[in-house]
């Protein structure tokens, strides 16, 4: 197992319902693949954290390299993991109406939501920072 750490940029800002086709489709396809982590994102910066068998971690970071919605796809960490930090995938971003995603799967409304293994670990850090900087309204 490994896990990938990047931010990157947007091309535009996103608007929300943009936001919320990733969440949809990434969902899908994580949850299928027993890929986990987070993808946060505030004022046009991404950060994400991918984690799972290494060579579908590979694939998928090629595909979102090559996504057009993003630019300056920096790696921060990628690295051999003995087990995971995140027990899901999450999408993390500031809605302006929370009634709608009060129910939405793969929305995190919470920190307590990414149900983090220990705590410790680059990934976990890089997370918590990017939430602090960018006070992101998920709940403590
Ligand atoms: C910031 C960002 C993060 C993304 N994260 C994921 C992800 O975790 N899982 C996923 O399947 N697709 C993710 N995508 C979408 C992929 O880049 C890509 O569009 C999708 O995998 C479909 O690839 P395909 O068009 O080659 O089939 C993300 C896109 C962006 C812009």
């Amino acid at each position: 197992m490994k896990n990938i750490v990047y931010i990157s940029t947007a091309v535009k800002l996103m608007h929300e319902n943009q936001l919320l086709d990733i969440l949809h489709n990434a969902r899908l396809h994580n949850a299928a693949l027993n890929i986990s982590g987070v993808l946060l994102y505030s004022e046009g910066t991404f950060i994400q954290v991918l984690e799972g068998k290494d060579s579908v971690i590979d694939a998928l970071y090629s595909r979102i390299q090559a996504d057009q919605r993003h630019k300056n796809v920096i790696k921060l960490i990628d690295e051999p993991i003995a087990e995971k930090s995140f027990s899901q995938w999450l999408m993390g971003f500031t809605v302006t109406d929370s009634a709608k995603t009060e129910k939405l799967v793969g929305y995190l409304k919470s920190i307590s939501d990414l149900d983090l293994n220990d705590g410790k670990g680059s990934a976990v850090a890089a997370i918590k920072t990017f939430i602090e900087n960018n006070q992101l309204a998920v709940n403590s």
